[in-house]
């Protein structure tokens, strides 16, 4: 009989729906695929810092699958850059960060680590390979910016979400014919107020991608009022910004935006509607609502897959790379090539041209 494999597995990042459904899918492939032995580690890298960790068998991870959240617990820890976000600094733990993961990874006897998570995660994965550690990603977000892969588990769960928010604020905006402004979450791509802004029917989409004009989005406004319609669904990615904006560098921009007196986007543009138009407006941020509560069927479906094929590369000893889905089945890619890149909405994307077509104002005409 082979050697027992011991993998660990860590949920790291924000958290999305799919996560559990991903841990099942890993743990309960791994136990049928080969002989495994699962530590889930607490707390993504932190945990892994720390060395908190505990056996995972394939009761525990059965009734996972519709569940929101992780079992095992998140952060935004990034053990190879020097920022923090209060954990316990290197004096306190005892090594550097990344050694104390390297004795961790040791002591808990792990042959590989499966990481789920997004670009910060696929990132640090890739280091800790590039360090020595067998590692598999598995892509994760809402934001669906994750290079290399056509869909991340937890994208199209934050879409139906999103849609169902615009779908209920439509009531209002024709009861009330107010400007409905909505803010999605997304600061560097607008893949989800992209999908949302097309199921919802938004009237004015903005992304990071596409820089706005408020008088290009004040036009479109009083063309719809001329013909008689005077409510309309803004939908606000959180990363977009304006014309003028977009040629300032990121520093610059931040601290614009800190000495203005919005507490987001979607304010800002709803106050720059109601000056250039007159029209009322009001503002909705849905915040972590886009992330909670049960993974929709689609995200079943594909973070069971993701979980499946992350066990079939740990015992065909592919590490170092992260499962995708391309084109039209699963596949991988090359950590380091994942690492430090964002896939943002390309200019020409086919969806960009639905919704011009469709007449939805982009901000930037
Ligand atoms: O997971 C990505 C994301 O959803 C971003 O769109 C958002 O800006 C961010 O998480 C905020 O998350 P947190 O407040 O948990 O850091």
């Amino acid at each position: 009989m082979g050697k027992r494999t011991t993998i660990g597995i860590l949920t790291s990042g924000g958290d999305c729906p799919g996560l559990n459904a991903a841990i099942r899918g890993v743990v309960k492939a791994a136990c049928s695929v080969g002989d495994a032995r699962i530590v889930g580690i607490a707390d993504g890298y932190r945990g892994l810092i720390e060395g908190r960790a505990r056996e995972i068998d394939a009761e525990e991870a059965s009734g996972l699958l519709t569940r929101g959240g992780t079992i095992l617990g998140a952060s935004r820890e990034k053990p190879f850059e020097a920022r923090d976000y209060g954990e316990p600094t290197d004096s306190e733990v005892g090594l550097g960060k990344p050694e104390a993961i390297k004795e961790n990874y040791r002591l808990l006897g792990l042959d590989c680590l499966v990481t789920l998570g997004g670009n910060g995660t696929n990132t640090t994965a890739a280091r800790l390979q590039e360090e020595g550690l067998d590692v598999v990603g598995l892509p994760k977000t809402i934001d669906n910016d994750i290079w290399g892969t056509d869909v991340s588990f937890g994208f199209h769960s934050a879409v139906d979400i999103a849609t169902e928010a615009i779908d209920r604020l439509h009531s209002t905006a024709l009861s009330h014919n107010r400007i409905m402004v909505i803010e999605l979450m997304g600061h560097k791509a607008g893949w989800l107020a992209l999908y949302a802004g097309i199921a919802g029917g938004g009237d004015v989409v903005l992304l990071p991608e596409i820089p706005y004009e408020i008088d290009a989005i004040a036009r479109h406004l009083a063309r719809r009022a001329a013909t008689g319609k005077r409510f309309s669904i803004v939908v606000v990615a959180e990363g977009a910004m304006s014309a003028e904006e977009s040629l300032l560098d990121k520093r610059a921009r931040k601290a614009r935006r800190a000495a203005m007196p919005y507490p987001s986007i979607g304010y800002r543009v709803a106050a720059e509607i109601v000056e250039a138009t007159g029209m009322e407006a009001r503002v909705t941020v849905l915040g972590y609502l886009q992330r909670g509560g049960v993974p929709s069927a689609y995200d079943r479906v594909l973070s069971t897959a993701f979980g499946t094929a992350a066990a079939e590369l740990v015992f065909s000893r592919r590490f170092g790379r992260m499962v995708a889905w391309r084109g039209d089945g699963i596949d991988s890619v090359r950590l380091d090539k994942v690492a430090g890149k964002t896939k943002r909405v390309p200019g020409g994307h086919e969806f960009i041209g639905v919704a011009r077509l469709m007449g939805t104002c982009l901000g930037d005409e």
